[in-house]
């Protein structure tokens, strides 16, 4: 690692990757998920380290294995996910990659829910925190580049926007996951990058591919806000 570290455009660049889906327990043997593989956000921290970053790399429960040569942080839910980040803080660039579940179990039972007669369990949710734009709108440790990622169907590119001002970060890799494209839980995908400029429509690709075409990106950007 450290002669990986030696080297390369993002050298001395310490860069937050959150990845994976959350769980958020309903009580000890059950919780609520998605179906985030972790594939995307663990091909763009491999990507990243390959450049000589160094990769905080948070990640919920996901179902590809971690790259080698960053430092991986394992949490479950979304506030785990967001103590990490914060933990983790200050940071040159953030990169959000992670499905968080927008809900949590309100209050998740700390015994195993039983059958009974009387009937059916009713699970109230709360909202989770939005990690994302909470580190995009910091005036305090806020990295020079914040990057969400956004699923979307239909209206990509408008949708995406409105969620990079929402949010306020720098950009958004937005991709289409409607069913017809074929892109949820495959091996390929393709992007449009939402950043100030406006819109740009990379081809479809592997998600190896993407991950390397936005940490070059990230690089690029990196070195010409340096002070
Ligand atoms: N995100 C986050 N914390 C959350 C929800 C989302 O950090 N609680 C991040 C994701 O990692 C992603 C971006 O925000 O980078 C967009 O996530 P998305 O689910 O598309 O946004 P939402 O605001 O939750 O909107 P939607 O209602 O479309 O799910
Ligand atoms: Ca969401």
């Amino acid at each position: 690692i450290a002669e990986r570290l030696a080297s390369g455009p993002l050298r001395g660049k310490r860069i937050i990757v959150t990845s994976g889906p959350t769980h958020e327990p309903i009580d000890p043997v059950r919780y609520i998920a998605n179906r985030s593989s972790g594939a995307q956000g663990a091909a763009v921290a491999r990507a990243l380290s390959a450049l000589g970053a160094e990769v905080v790399f948070i990640t919920g429960p996901a179902t590809v294995s971690p790259p080698d040569g960053v430092e991986v942080v394992p949490v479950q839910t979304a506030r785990e996910m967001q103590a990490a980040v914060d933990a983790a803080l200050p940071a040159d660039a953030g990169v959000f990659a992670a499905a968080v579940a927008d809900w949590r179990v309100a209050s998740a039972s700390d015994r195993k829910l039983k059958k009974t007669k009387d009937g059916l369990p009713a699970l109230e949710f709360a909202e989770n925190p939005d990690i994302l734009r909470e580190v995009a709108r910091r005036t305090k440790n806020r990295p020079a580049l914040v990057v969400g990622f956004a699923a979307e169907t239909n209206d990509v590119v408008e949708y995406a926007t409105a969620k990079r001002s929402r949010k306020g970060c720098d950009w958004i890799v937005a991709n289409d996951v409607s069913p017809e494209t074929g892109i949820m839980g495959g091996r390929e995908n393709a992007v449009v990058l939402i950043t100030e400029n406006g819109a740009e429509h990379w081809p479809r690709m592997p998600k190896e591919q993407v991950a390397a075409r936005l940490a070059e990106a990230i690089s690029q950007s990196l070195s010409t806000s340096e002070p």
